[in-house]
């Protein structure tokens, strides 16, 4: 589904902070990544969400190389994706049912069809009583809660998350945690970023690890059901 080969990512004129990453990503598979603050975790996920392209190296997903597919052609691969990101990137003059309905209004439903699916996915996140509250009213674990119900309603074949518990009691991160199994079982392919040094034991997929711009596959000590999948 994904493959990096000698991925190279510099912002502007500043130095390379990702650095001959070579990764594969199979369609169902499950990685957690890792590092520590500053290592390039959100950069090596806005590669993966085709938010930005490489400074050198080569980027092939779902059967694309990415450096060949023409700019009005990203947001039909990008609507294949869904992504939590770390800071939410909700819109603010939207009430959290719309946020969570923007893209399954995007792919072409009718507002009517779609509102009880959202409504029930909002109500089993525990927002069932802040459908009309806009972001800016939401407390950060509300809004990291309709980040992720707007990550995953239309179903994406990768799902991509960027510290999607950080801000949850342990009650809601385990629940929104049993969700991405569940859309694993169901197929989506997932990589979700984290600090959580516990997230890797709990669930036991395989780790990706990156250290100073440089990605390290670790066996999970949580024992894998995956073979780790970085290439060599
Ligand atoms: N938009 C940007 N412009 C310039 N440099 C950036 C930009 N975004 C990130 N960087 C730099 O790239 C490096 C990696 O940052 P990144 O945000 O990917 O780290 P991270 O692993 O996600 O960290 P954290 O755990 O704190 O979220 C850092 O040195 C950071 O300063
Ligand atoms: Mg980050």
């Amino acid at each position: 589904m994904v493959r990096f080969e000698n991925v190279g990512l510099r912002y502007g004129n500043g130095p390379e902070v990702l650095h001959d990453v070579s990764l594969s990503l199979a369609p169902g598979s499950y990685h957690f990544l890792v590092g520590a603050s500053g290592a390039g975790k959100s950069s090596l996920l806005s590669l993966l969400y085709l938010a930005r392209r490489p400074t050198r190296g080569l980027i092939q997903m779902f059967d694309h190389d990415i450096a060949a597919v023409p700019r009005d052609q990203m947001p039909t691969l990008r609507r294949k994706i869904g992504v939590v990101f770390q800071d939410y990137h909700l819109l603010d003059h939207l009430s959290a049912l719309e946020n969570v309905a923007l893209p399954l209004r995007v792919a072409g439903n009718d507002r009517g069809k779609i509102r009880d699916h959202v409504i029930e996915l909002l109500e089993w996140v525990g927002l069932g009583d802040k459908l009309d509250v806009r972001p800016p009213a939401l407390s950060g674990g509300e809004k990291q809660r309709v980040a992720v119900a707007r990550a995953v309603i239309a179903r994406p074949k990768l799902l991509l998350a960027d510290e999607p518990t950080g801000n949850l009691d342990d009650t809601i991160g385990e629940r929104l945690m049993r969700l991405f199994e569940e859309l694993n079982r169901l197929g989506t392919t997932l990589v979700v970023a984290t600090h959580n040094n516990n997230l890797p034991v709990r669930f036991p997929h395989p780790v990706l690890r990156l250290e100073d711009g440089e990605l390290h596959p670790v066996a999970n000590q949580g024992g894998g059901r995956h073979a780790v999948s970085t290439a060599s």
